[in-house]
């Protein structure tokens, strides 16, 4: 039994310290309907799948390719989306019957619209499975009606809605890359819609140009005149390894019109690379699941276009993880230009021969080559250089299965460049991070849907500054910042949000780029006495609009308790990534007599030693500031009690075995059921000793405060019922004295767990240098060593810091002052 709880315990600790360890924790998060975030979702009971989006130019239409609809959305109210225009396009009675004799699941049997592009300024071009039997048409964009009868889709759209493919239409042509067969074993990258010496061109499949691939992505970029694609496929030149799945990516040239003789209607520019996300030394991240383009910053080259990537592994090591890659286009151009390896067309082996360079691969303008250079092209296809990531680091690696991203590039009030990264995370939430020479900061994340959704897509419109998420159920709206939640200037800066800054003049927290005044922001290392005092911070400032004068020490909530009483008081966080501590003024906090808590709060028996002030300070980032004054206060009572002495309180010692062993409450009201809430100073009308009660109180809007009102025993005992006491005082007494000791012994350790937990979560939160990848657990024995170091100096910074603070207790903020608002408090 006793084993057993213990283990049980044991799990539960681990189960807490595991994803601390591997993950960069968000600094805020917003659950489902939380008041910071507003989300503003579109769904409709004849609407489903709804998971290819195309935004119009302004960001003013949403249009959505969903299950047998074409939908045009209005997105330009900021409280609403409406539904526009609705096309409907499904197969008829006669073709879903057809499909399901072919064998397939009803279910899957619907046209799903899988290519949504603009075909001209005034129609869109449109492609979809319709009953494993693909179409094609174009649509008037205004009033979302097709202009002519559906054509053939093959080789355009994949036949089986569960099958991956990219499309992109440049110059009134459209580039795909998808199946082209109803058994999806014959991958194309293919050309269509061209006119006159264009021709619709194709991938020679003579050779093996692909092997089985998914298809992630495609860009244009518009400089090289190149179309690039991104896709895993099979790497038949790892040929040791059975079914070793590499990521690509390949390139075409727009020019490309195939060649006279050999390659006639095919590609004489195709040419493909891996791309190598990996560390040094380890397993690779090798399954590409989405990919975005960064383009260059305004003024610099097109070679300093930067792709993004999320990569899996295939290996159950890595399962669950994955890693963010960049590759920058210059280095996927120096690939395309080097060697190219060799296959044996009699073994089917690659080899890595040096040969004479009869033509460039890769190369533009090849469909005038000669015949001979043009088959050496045709053989050599696959590049011998793999493209490694930009910086040849990851960029980060986390224990969150990420599917989705977009990147965006910040300009900061003080002209600083930053990237954004959005993350959709399998389970539902989108986190924006910010990359930081440091490492990767996660800002927050806001959850977006609660079921996992099989297909999902990510838009996001800089211009409006939102990100619509596409998903089997709708289309939800997310808004990429909300500046306003931080409402002091210490907030704003630990937020390091680069959309937001700290405006003095208002002692707002406000959106970076709509502004020209200057701002308040350090997104590089969140350094709030600097960022704030240069925007003139004052105390009162730092704790919002109602601070009293420094000069009236506030009294902070006012707690009456009785003496024997267990207290418990609560300390907000100010954010996931802050640590709490407490304090009271000329005293020290001596383990004897209080009990830190895993939550943060404070525990301890109301005894005349600690009755008084206390205060709880929140330290982020260096930066300190107190979240919650209470003042511990005897209660008035008219039953008069004899002042427990500290020797008494380890005889009577049921009430902290129950504080112990029961689970620390939540901050938030909602968290707590099954207790009665009462009013400050109520006291409990019936106890049993069992159970004894437990009082809450509600501090401010947000602080809760939690008593077990222990002296109640007495009095219970004296009304003559059971009491565990009466059954056996004699072994009672013993016994309570060992469980007693027991029990602090485990607490200790709990806590003294909990704290090496939370300084190992901290320096796992805190933006990684170098590789990120490199998890605690891996870490070699000087590296352990280094990092205790680095440990224990952050105490004493924060235990210098402390004691600097102590001298203005009391002084430097309020808990009214809040607002009746958590500074920060993710709700
Ligand atoms: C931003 O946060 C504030 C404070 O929590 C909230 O009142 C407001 O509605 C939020 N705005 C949006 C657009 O989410
Ligand atoms: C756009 O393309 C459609 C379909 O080919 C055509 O009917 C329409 O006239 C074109 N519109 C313009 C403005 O070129
Ligand atoms: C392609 O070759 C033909 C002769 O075969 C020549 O007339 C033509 O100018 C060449 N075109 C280009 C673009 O080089
Ligand atoms: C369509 O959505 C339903 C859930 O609404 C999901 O079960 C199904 O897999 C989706 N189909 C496709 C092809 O994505």
């Amino acid at each position: 039994m006793e084993n057993h709880s213990l283990l049980s315990l044991t799990v539960a600790l681990l189960g807490f310290l595991c994803p601390c360890l591997t993950r960069l924790t968000p600094r805020v998060s917003f659950p489902l309907g939380s008041p910071g975030r507003h989300l503003t979702r579109f769904s409709s009971h004849d609407v489903s799948n709804t998971t290819t989006l195309l935004l119009s130019e302004g960001g003013d239409t949403l249009y959505v390719g969903a299950r047998d609809a074409v939908l045009a959305l209005d997105v330009s109210h900021e409280d609403a989306i409406i539904l526009r225009n609705k096309l409907d396009w499904s197969p008829s009675d006669r073709d879903l019957e057809q499909c399901s004799m072919k064998g397939k699941k009803v279910a899957d049997c619907p046209n799903f619209i899988r290519v949504l592009q603009f075909y001209n300024i005034s129609h869109i071009y449109a492609c979809g499975t319709f009953a494993f039997s693909p179409r094609c048409t174009y649509i008037n964009s205004e009033t979302l009606t097709m202009s002519m009868k559906p054509d053939e889709g093959r080789s355009r759209c994949p036949y089986d809605p569960y099958q991956r493919n990219t499309a992109i239409i440049v110059d009134g042509e459209l580039y795909t890359g998808t199946v082209a067969d109803y058994r999806g074993n014959r991958p194309v990258i293919s050309r269509h819609l061209s006119e006159g010496r264009h021709v619709d061109l194709k991938l020679d499949d003579t050779l093996g140009w692909l092997e089985d691939p998914t298809f992630i992505s495609s860009s244009l970029i518009p400089d090289e005149e190149k179309i690039y694609f991104f896709f895993s496929e099979v790497g038949r030149e790892y040929d040791f390894i059975d079914k070793f799945i590499v990521s690509r990516v390949s390139q075409i040239c727009m020019s490309d019109i195939g060649g006279q003789r050999t390659l006639q209607r095919r590609w004489t520019t195709f040419a493909k690379a891996q791309l190598l996300c990996q560390a040094d030394n380890e397993l690779p991240y090798n399954v590409i699941q989405d990919i975005d383009t960064l383009p260059p910053a305004e003024g610099a080259p097109a070679d300093d276009t930067l792709f993004y990537g999320i990569f899996t592994s295939q290996w159950s090591v890595n399962s669950g993880r994955s890693a963010i890659c960049s590759f920058r286009l210059k280095d996927i151009k120096s690939v395309f230009s080097g060697n190219y390896k060799v296959l044996n067309r009699d073994t089917l082996q690659w080899s890595t021969r040096v040969q004479e360079k009869v033509a460039n691969p890769g190369e533009c303008g090849l469909h005038n080559a000669s015949d001979n250079a043009l088959r050496f092209v045709k053989e050599n296809f696959l590049a011998d250089d793999s493209v490694r990531p930009a910086g040849r680091s990851l960029t980060m690696v986390s224990a969150e299965h990420y599917s989705h991203l977009t990147v965006q590039r910040v300009q900061t009030a003080n002209n600083r460049d930053y990237t954004v990264l959005f993350l959709l995370t399998e389970s539902g939430y989108l986190h924006k991070s910010v990359l930081l020479q440091t490492g990767t900061h996660i800002i927050e994340e806001v959850q977006v849907f609660e079921q996992p959704q099989p297909v999902k897509s990510l838009k996001l419109s800089v211009p409006k500054g939102v990100i619509y998420v596409g998903t089997s159920e709708g289309v939800v709206r997310v808004p990429i910042a909300n500046c306003s939640f931080y409402w002091t200037c210490a907030q704003c800066i630990l937020a390091r949000d680069p959309f937001c800054g700290w405006d003095p003049a208002n002692r707002a927290c406000v959106e970076a780029s709509n502004t020209q005044i200057s701002l308040g922001q350090d997104v590089d290392r969140g350094n709030v006495e600097e960022a704030c005092n240069s925007v003139t911070l004052t105390h009162r400032a730092r704790f919002g609009p109602n601070s009293l004068p420094a000069a009236s020490c506030p009294a902070g909530e006012l707690v009456s308790v009785s003496l024997n009483e267990v207290v418990r008081l609560q300390c907000p966080a100010a954010s996931r990534l802050s640590q709490q501590l407490w304090e009271r003024p000329n005293s020290r906090l001596s383990s004897d007599l209080y009990l830190h808590l895993g939550d943060g709060s404070l525990s301890f028996v109301a005894t005349p030693a600690t009755l008084g002030h206390y205060l709880c300070l929140s330290t982020e980032n260096g930066y300190q500031q107190t979240t919650a004054i209470y003042h511990v206060k005897q209660k008035s009572s008219p039953v008069a009690q004899t002042p427990t002495s500290y020797t008494r309180l380890q005889t009577h010692p049921i009430p902290t075995t129950q504080v112990v062993a029961r689970p620390g409450p939540g901050l938030l009201t909602s968290e707590r059921p099954k207790r009665k809430k009462m009013r400050q100073g109520e006291t409990e009308p019936t106890l049993s000793s069992k159970d004894p009660q437990v009082v809450t109180r509600q501090l401010g809007r947000n602080f809760t405060l939690w008593t077990q009102e222990s002296g109640q025993t007495d009095a219970d005992s004296r009304d003559g019922k059971p009491l565990q006491s009466a059954r056996g005082p004699c072994y009672l007494k013993e016994l309570v004295v060992v469980s007693v000791l027991l029990v602090l012994c485990l607490s200790s350790l709990i806590t003294i767990f909990l704290y090496v937990v939370r300084q190992r979560c901290r320096h796992q939160t805190v933006p990684q240098a170098g590789t990120p990848s490199r998890e605690s657990d891996r870490r070699t024995p000087v590296e352990q060593e280094a990092l205790r170091g680095n440990q224990f100096l952050s105490k004493r910074n924060g235990q210098s810091l402390r004691s600097g603070q102590a001298s203005g207790l009391g002084c430097n903020g309020t808990l009214t002052g809040s607002n009746g608002h958590l500074p920060n408090t993710p709700i």
